[in-house]
């Protein structure tokens, strides 16, 4: 599904991502680790086309996405959920939902499926976003990149700070959505036994690089948590 070759990253003159290469096989759940700081959240940027990317291919489903704007790497089929979910707080959560779907032209969709999953959502959907938990943010915030049916959904530390009966629910609602559809995830986390229980395999990043690559089954936790400790 997706594919990135050999990805650098810059922020003005420093360059944050060295020589990266990561692949989301077809229907599967990838996690991208590490301790802060080390480039999780550029990488996602670096694909969603917000970051300066000057080496390197990511293609999507065979497409390259390089020199594409943001929106439409988001039309072509990847949903992104930001660190810190990003809903906006003034606004109710019908509307924030509504906004998912611009990216699908405002075509409506049916949320049936989206309410099983969130249950949430559809409770509080008059209620402004800001007036929510952090959790149901960030349920608000998943909700809101699924509507349009992306190819790819890429979370953002979807754990950070939230309180851990909702952390299950979230696990739950992002197997069953991969396991029902088939939808491709790459998710970055540093809640390390979360993103190995779901993850297929599991990338570490450490200083802006790849520094190890493994099926989720055969991780060495001890060897993953050496790099996700401060250094
Ligand atoms: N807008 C920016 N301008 C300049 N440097 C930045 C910018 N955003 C991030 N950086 C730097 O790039 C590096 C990687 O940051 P990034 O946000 O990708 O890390 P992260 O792995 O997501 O960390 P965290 O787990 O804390 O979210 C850090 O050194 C950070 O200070
Ligand atoms: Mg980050």
């Amino acid at each position: 599904m997706l594919n990135i070759n050999g990805l650098t990253a810059c922020y003005g003159e420093s360059e944050i991502l060295h020589d990266i290469h990561l692949s989301v096989p077809d229907g599967k759940i990838i996690a991208l680790v590490g301790r802060n700081g080390v480039g999780k959240t550029t990488t996602l940027k670096s694909i969603m086309g917000l970051v300066r990317s000057p080496k390197g291919s990511i293609t999507l489903a065979g497409e390259e996405l390089q020199k594409k704007p943001p929106y439409e790497r988001a039309r072509m089929g990847i949903g992104y959920v930001p660190q810190g979910r990003d809903i906006f707080p003034q606004m109710t959560v019908a509307e924030n939902l509504r906004l998912g779907l611009e990216v699908c032209g405002g075509k409506k969709q049916d949320p049936t499926e989206l309410y099983r999953l969130f249950p949430i959502v559809e409770k509080f959907l008059p209620r402004k976003g800001g007036d929510l938990s952090g959790g149901q943010q960030q349920q608000l915030a998943i909700a809101r990149a699924l509507i349009a049916h992306p190819k790819l959904l890429m979370l953002d530390e979807p754990t950070e700070g939230i309180q851990p009966s909702i952390i299950q629910e979230i696990g739950h609602a992002i197997r069953t959505i991969n396991e029902k559809t088939g939808l491709s995830i790459l998710l970055v986390e540093q809640y390390l036994d979360f993103a190995l229980d779901l993850a297929d395999e599991c990338y570490v990043m450490d200083k802006g690089q790849i520094v190890l690559h493994v099926k989720s089954g055969e991780a060495d936790k001890d060897e993953i948590q050496q790099y996700m400790l401060a250094s």
